[in-house]
């Protein structure tokens, strides 16, 4: 490598799960318990410039304008030793990275980031992967990060081993005009980061129950997406979040994650639906909602959630696309 920058710079979205992971049967390479399916949410991204430098001692990452040092440069470097190791080389990076979604609240931002940082890292480094090369890669940052490099609605398998553990689009993004209303009940950053909750998963005497279903219901989610059956959705989805919070509720340490507020929107969806709108309810690892429903309904939906409380910031998405560079590295001048 030269001493001039090698840089790329590339776009991913987070994604929400329909069908949830949670917890590792190898927590180093972030293998999955259980395979899930999620969908990319169009209107939230990240976007990631990453530029290696011979001339730097150090890797540096500048997240939404904030130099960052400690945990979360740690996590960082430790993803780009991992595309050292594949590019052989030596030469540290400068990383620079801005999202337009509050990160760390429950809305997959490591996902998207990850999914973004492997894309930009790899391609500045002048690496080709395949879609699902750089599913795997990503997936080693954050696990949910391998379903935001291929677009639409997509499914990650659980795998035996690093190169079995990937994702793919299941269906486009114009097969369904499903939309995600987000609810931000709760801005701040999340108490404790997923990482550290997939490694208690186990500790919950729920946890076999939940992975033990997960089949069936990939089963039920991928046939309900791909026949648009919005009541089957709506059902498995609920149903899967609800097995996920019970079996983080019940961990040692304990994890809840609902606020008040989210049970109120919770409930009020269910009783929405009764009353004829296609929306349902999902949540991840924060007090945030997923209001998710068919597209004609979303204004419906908005406007409902307005009425439970003035403090909820709305986020309304579809389905997303791919992960994308967005500045090849041979149309920078350096
Ligand atoms: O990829 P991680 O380590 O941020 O884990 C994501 C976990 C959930 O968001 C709670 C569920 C999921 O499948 O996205």
């Amino acid at each position: 490598m030269t001493s001039s920058p090698h840089r790329a710079s590339a776009r991913a979205h987070p994604n929400i799960a329909f069908i949830k992971y949670w917890g590792n049967t190898d927590n180093r390479l972030r293998l999955p318990a259980n395979g899930s399916i999620s969908m990319n949410l169009d209107s939230l991204c990240t976007e990631t410039t990453v530029s290696w430098d011979d001339t730097l001692v150090v890797d540096t990452l500048v997240l939404n304008g904030e130099l960052q040092t400690g945990q979360p440069l740690e996590r960082i470097t430790e993803h780009l030793d991992v595309i050292r190791q594949l590019a052989s080389i030596q030469a540290r990076a400068q990383v620079i990275s801005d999202s337009n979604f509050p990160i760390g609240a429950g809305i997959a931002s490591s996902a998207a980031a990850f999914a973004a940082l492997s894309l930009a890292a790899t391609r500045a480094a002048g690496l080709e992967l395949s879609e699902r090369e750089m599913s795997a890669l990503a997936r080693l940052g954050s696990g949910s990060a391998s379903r935001s490099i291929p677009g639409g609605f997509v499914q990650w398998y659980n795998g035996q081993t690093h190169e079995d553990s990937y994702a793919e689009s299941i269906a486009s993004t114009d097969h369904w005009h499903l939309v995600d209303v987000l609810a931000i009940v709760e801005p701040g950053h999340k108490r404790v980061v997923s990482s550290q909750g997939h490694q208690s998963a186990h500790t919950s005497d729920l946890q076999a129950a939940r992975i033990a279903g997960a089949s069936e219901r990939i089963a039920l989610c991928r046939r309900a997406i791909l026949e648009r059956d919005f009541p089957a959705f709506a059902r498995v989805v609920e149903h899967d979040s609800n097995l996920m919070h019970a079996v983080m509720m019940t961990s040692q340490p304990p994890l809840f994650y609902w606020a008040p507020l989210s049970l109120t929107v919770m409930e009020s969806i269910r009783e929405w639906r009764e009353n004829g709108l296609r929306v349902c309810y999902t949540l991840d690892a924060g007090p945030n909602v997923h209001c998710i429903c068919i597209g004609e309904d979303a204004d419906q939906v908005r406007s409902l959630l307005m009425t439970l409380s003035n403090t909820i910031e709305i986020r309304q998405s579809g389905p997303g696309g791919p992960a994308m560079v967005i500045i090849d590295p041979a149309q920078v001048k350096d």
